[in-house]
């Protein structure tokens, strides 16, 4: 019987999928980049992994033909609005994100209007037409050395994330306008049950991400982002800890520092209308809609693309190119 495409894609064993992944990628001249929270074995394929900055940077300065970003919408289109002559894929054009969703640009774009004197600082994790109304974009990485690198009486709008808005705005002593916007996924870590599982693990120390809520920040012994909460869980001398983010990251962790132990912060408990407990857990959906079978399709079939309108990504480009100048 003739098979199809999509027949074939279900039949590869995931060692041939893989084998079929590097040899598409080598053949068309493809980077293949992942961010820290999709799977781990999409991450142990990819050619780069990194947080949000580090993937800007690194498409920013990749010569390959094209780019597969294993992540959500919004990086794939961070990258599109970098590299316009080159095609920018992702493995699953659904994969959108909860945080770019709570700012819708118009309504952004009025509340910017509402506010004509101030610095509008955008957190990457937003659509390419809120970057469009923004002055400058931030990551988890960069935000505070950005906001402090502007004069201290600054009037700014810091959007979407209201816990990295407040978190900022607490160690810089700003007062920035805030967006009401949140991760789903990082707002469900829970204060109580960090408090429950530091009593059974009290050496353990607390890595945060600064886009949990302020409860949950306080109890960090460190906050960052992913790159940064990595980068401490390898050098600090502690020997357990316990993970307030989304839990892919937990794979790289276990990676580098095989003789630690990860344990994933448990997310509050949530219940429906009849009083049963839903199932609440520490991962992004979207990012784990991207699976080693879509990646290899997307390199095979190059869709879907990620495109960006003409006239939002020269406004867009602007804010995104200022913070890579400001991260150097
Ligand atoms: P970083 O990659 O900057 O740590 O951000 C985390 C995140 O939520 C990405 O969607
Ligand atoms: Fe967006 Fe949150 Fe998922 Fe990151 S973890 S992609 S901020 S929904």
């Amino acid at each position: 019987m003739f098979k199809t495409n999509e027949n074939m894609a279900s039949t590869l064993t995931k060692e041939e999928l893989k084998q079929e992944i590097r040899r598409l990628a080598n053949e068309k001249n493809a980077v293949i980049m992942a961010h820290y929270y999709v799977d781990g074995e999409v991450q142990d394929i990819a050619d780069f992994i990194g947080d949000s900055l580090a993937l800007a940077q690194q498409a920013a300065k990749t010569d390959a033909d094209i780019i597969v970003l294993c992540g959500v919408h919004f990086m794939g289109e961070t990258a599109a609005i970098l590299c316009p002559d080159k095609k920018v894929l992702i493995p699953d054009s659904e994969a959108t994100c909860s945080l770019a969703e709570s700012c819708p640009a118009d309504e952004f774009a009025q509340f910017v209007a509402e506010h004509p004197d101030h610095t509008v600082i955008s957190y990457v994790n937003t659509t390419a037409a809120t970057k469009a109304v923004t002055d400058i974009v931030v990551t988890s990485s960069n935000a505070r050395q950005i906001v402090e690198s502007l004069p201290k009486d600054t009037p700014i709008i810091f959007g979407p994330d209201q816990n990295l808005g407040n978190y900022i705005n607490a160690v810089t002593g700003r007062n920035m306008l805030l967006w009401h916007g949140a991760c789903h996924v990082h707002a469900r870590f829970s204060a109580e049950k960090i408090i429950e599982l530091k009593a059974k693990h009290p050496d353990a120390k607390v890595l945060v991400h600064p886009e949990c809520k302020g409860p949950v920040v306080k109890l960090a012994d460190k906050v960052g982002s992913t790159a940064a909460l990595l980068k401490f869980a390898i050098s600090d001398e502690a020997t357990e800890f316990i993970v307030a983010t989304e839990s892919g990251i937990l794979h790289e962790m276990q990676k580098k520092a095989p003789n630690k132990t990860f344990i994933p912060a448990p997310p509050e408990e949530t219940f429906d209308e009849s009083g049963s407990r839903t199932c609440a857990c520490n991962e992004c959906e979207y990012m784990k809609m991207v699976t080693l079978k879509k990646l290899y399709q997307c390199l095979r079939d190059e869709q879907p693309i990620v495109t960006v309108d003409k006239e939002i990504a020269a406004k867009a480009v602007k804010p995104i190119e200022r913070m890579l100048e400001l991260s150097k």
